[in-house]
């Protein structure tokens, strides 16, 4: 199977932006480069949106008319999901753990603008969500309705596809720019973005190391979900991509308190991106990466001075989920005259 002759739908302005980010870098210590992924453009952007291409014509082969996901209140991927599926004509129904927020904010309000069905499972326990997934689309097939799931975080084979091509694209930027990178840093949550990184370095014969600084699960449940979706990837497209063990490097080191608890660090690192390149991260994936990628380079775990691509994945919404974390005292009091 070619990945070009996968069907698939156009949701993202493509290619993103690959940007230098000198005041970053010269604040960092290291040569930060940028891949813009935030600026898919469809829906607020976002990484979702390259693996929605494919998941969405594959759901209009089969004949769908609702789409199906879960995650967290303030997940990027239910919102970008339910976009898709309205630009498609089809119904979204969203799935989420725990219990309904007291504010409605961010992302979830944007579901909500989105005409989007919500779910809550009354439960922490994440692997509920897949449970009531599938109680819902029997609920769905016995009402005549042809659901469609994708799976929390889009990470499926089609999935990594979408992110063999983004490589291609990046290798012909980094070419065009005659940069180099040490370092691939990348936000690993349901790792569809890891592993599809991953499998199109392999493709295209790169080898440029991938950090991947996780947001949600451990590295022993990560690291060989990475490895799973990369060896189903290469026999989907029937073509050899086997990584050896020491290609999956993941870090745990900035989740703090766990999955959407923001730490003390994500939020220096999100404001010195928004004060020195006026661009924003996130308070639950990209910015825990980039205080990973901070403290890195002042522990000399990364060398001062090498270059780095940092994949930003997107999930600006998210910051409106979290309004007190980012408010500052900037009311001051008028000067007397
Ligand atoms: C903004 C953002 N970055 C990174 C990720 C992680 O991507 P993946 O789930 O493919 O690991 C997500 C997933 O929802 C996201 O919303």
């Amino acid at each position: 199977m070619k990945i070009e002759s996968l069907p698939r739908i156009h949701l993202a302005t493509l290619p993103t932006p690959l940007d230098e980010l000198p005041r970053l870098s010269e604040a960092l210590g290291a040569r930060v480069w940028m891949k813009r992924d935030d600026l898919t453009g469809f829906a607020l952007g976002g990484n979702k949106a390259r693996k929605l291409e494919f998941l969405l014509a594959d759901a209009i082969q089969q004949g769908a008319d609702v789409v199906v996901t879960g995650g967290g209140p303030q997940s990027n991927h239910a919102r970008m999901t339910a976009a898709a599926a309205r630009k498609v004509g089809m119904g979204a129904t969203l799935v989420f753990f725990g219990n309904p927020p007291r504010e409605v904010n961010g992302n979830l309000l944007l579901d909500e603008l989105l005409g989007a069905e919500i779910l809550y499972t009354r439960t922490d326990d994440k692997r509920e969500t897949d449970r009531v997934i599938e109680r819902v689309c029997g609920e769905l097939q016995a009402r005549g309705r042809k659901p469609y799931v994708i799976p929390r975080g889009g990470s499926t084979v089609l999935g990594c596809c979408a992110y063999i091509l983004a490589v291609g694209e990046l290798l012909e930027q980094l070419r065009a720019q005659a940069v180099t990178p040490d370092w691939i840093f990348i936000t690993t949550g349901s790792c569809g973005t890891h592993a599809g990184i991953l499998a199109g370095l392999k493709y295209f014969g790169a080898r440029i190391p991938v950090y991947g600084i996780t947001v949600s699960r451990p590295i022993a449940e990560g690291k060989p979900r990475i490895n799973l979706l990369v060896q189903e990837t290469a026999e989907f497209l029937q073509t050899a991509l086997s990584l050896e063990p020491d290609d999956v490097i993941l870090d745990d080191a900035y989740l703090g308190a766990g999955y959407g608890i923001i730490t003390p660090e994500a939020r220096t690192a999100i404001q010195l991106v928004a004060r020195s390149e006026g661009i924003f991260l996130d308070p639950v994936y990209t910015g825990k990466t980039m205080a990973g990628l901070m403290d890195l380079v002042r522990r000399g775990v990364v060398v001062r001075g090498a270059t780095i691509l940092f994949w930003h994945t997107g999930g600006a919404p998210g910051i409106f989920g979290h309004p007190d974390d980012f408010k500052v005292a900037s009311h001051h009091p008028l000067r007397e005259a």
